[in-house]
């Protein structure tokens, strides 16, 4: 039996698949069995940002592996120590609980927004406002933070406690601000929403407003974030910082790890006993990202995810330019949407089908949007290829 039909005989059938298996990657290029070669502009759904077995991530890995896999969170280790110290001095965090994926990270952002005003005593303190659209995770106080009907179906009853307001929409979240409220979470730039950044004003007034009320401000960057917008974290665009951030996805290269990052203040609401898991922040997934970090946040890297993106953000303009079925491009840096006019038959699925036809993999969102988050070492020329084949299509 080949892997295609042993996966679908045998592993739940929760994920629509191209019918291809890969077996091999490099760089921006992923092979698959028949040996086709394929352009990489998804990156693993924007995790794979260095690249495909980056040889500095894979020497970190390697030399990890046959130094020390695991050892549990009852002891200290190295790779561990540095990267929380590393992250910490690359942002407004003071302090950094490790998870093993982003629907964890916000779970533990969300715990500690509750607990840090329980522990304070203010136990009426434990409503979480969250965005229309938004993308928060799939275990069930992630799903429920996740401003999208489709993501809770079959679902109920949710938790409590949350409620939803139209992102970029001041007004609206003013009204749903009471005494009952702990936090504010959202992403600086929504990706399964549909590629859509948030407003430089919207931004800074959500700040202004958590500080008047005394709520704190969730980021999460897990898809945004690590140098995908072209700045090591995408609330540096709009130089607003939040209370609490989380991270995985681009953290690890590929290898899983999720981080929630908390200033002094707001990670008081932790301590001794109050949230643990047993694979957080091992030496082998904080070696791999710590070695990611420190390729990332490399101003000459930065600056060239910019220059790419502004290129390839250019290139979009002038498709849109040329053909009326485009109907917006939206994004930062390297994470870019292109939403498309609905036709019969040719959604967002038809594009993705067809560009995977003529070697170049992308996804579609919300059947409209089609989402590009190649790895941040992809080329001008290979920009340019994806451009004439798209065009092409249109
Ligand atoms: C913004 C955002 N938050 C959270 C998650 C959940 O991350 P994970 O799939 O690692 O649990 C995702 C995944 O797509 C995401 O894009």
């Amino acid at each position: 039996m080949d892997s295609i039909k042993k996966t679908d005989n045998f592993v739940f059938q929760t994920y629509l698949r191209q019918g291809k298996a890969f077996v091999r990657g490099e760089g921006t290029s992923l092979w698959d069995e028949d040996g086709k070669e394929y352009t990489d502009f998804l990156a693993g759904i924007a995790v794979c940002s260095l690249g495909h077995c980056h040889p500095e991530i894979t020497e970190a890995i390697s030399r990890q592996a046959a130094t020390l896999v695991h050892v549990s969170n009852l002891f200290y280790t190295m790779p561990q120590a540095d990267l929380a110290s590393k992250l910490c001095e690359k942002s407004f965090a003071d302090r950094v609980f490790f998870a093993n994926s982003g629907a964890e990270a916000n779970e533990a952002a969300i715990k500690l927004a509750r607990r840090y005003f329980q522990k304070k005593g203010d136990k009426n303190r434990f409503k979480i406002i969250t965005m229309e659209q938004s993308f928060h995770g799939r275990t069930m106080a992630t799903l429920t933070a996740t401003g999208q009907d489709k993501i809770k179906d079959g679902f109920y009853p949710l938790l409590e406690g949350f409620s939803y307001v139209p992102f970029n929409d001041i007004e609206a979240l003013k009204n749903e601000i009471d005494e009952t409220v702990c936090a504010v979470m959202l992403e600086p730039v929504q990706g399964e929403g549909g590629v859509i950044p948030a407003d430089p004003d919207y931004l800074k007034a959500v700040r202004k407003l958590c500080n008047d009320n005394g709520i704190l401000l969730i980021f999460d960057e897990i898809q945004c974030g690590m140098g995908r917008c072209g700045t090591l974290f995408a609330h540096e665009l709009y130089s607003v910082t939040p209370d609490i951030m989380t991270l995985a996805k681009a953290l690890g290269n590929g290898l899983p790890i999720g981080a929630m990052m908390a200033t002094a203040n707001a990670a008081t609401g932790f301590d001794f006993g109050s949230h643990a898991t047993t694979f957080g922040g091992t030496p082998l997934a904080t070696a791999a990202a710590l070695a990611v970090v420190n390729i990332i946040s490399q101003e000459t890297f930065l600056d060239q995810v910019c220059q790419k993106g502004q290129y390839f953000k250019d290139k979009l303009e002038q498709l849109k330019e040329k053909h009326s079925r485009i109907l917006a491009v939206r994004g930062e840096g390297l994470l870019l949407g292109l939403e498309i006019g609905l036709e019969k038959d040719k959604d967002a699925g038809f594009f993705v089908g067809e560009l995977f036809k003529k070697g170049f993999i992308i996804n579609g969102i919300q059947d409209k949007i089609l989402r590009f988050a190649p790895p941040l070492i992809i080329e001008e020329n290979q920009i340019d290829r994806l451009i004439s084949a798209l065009d092409s299509l249109l």
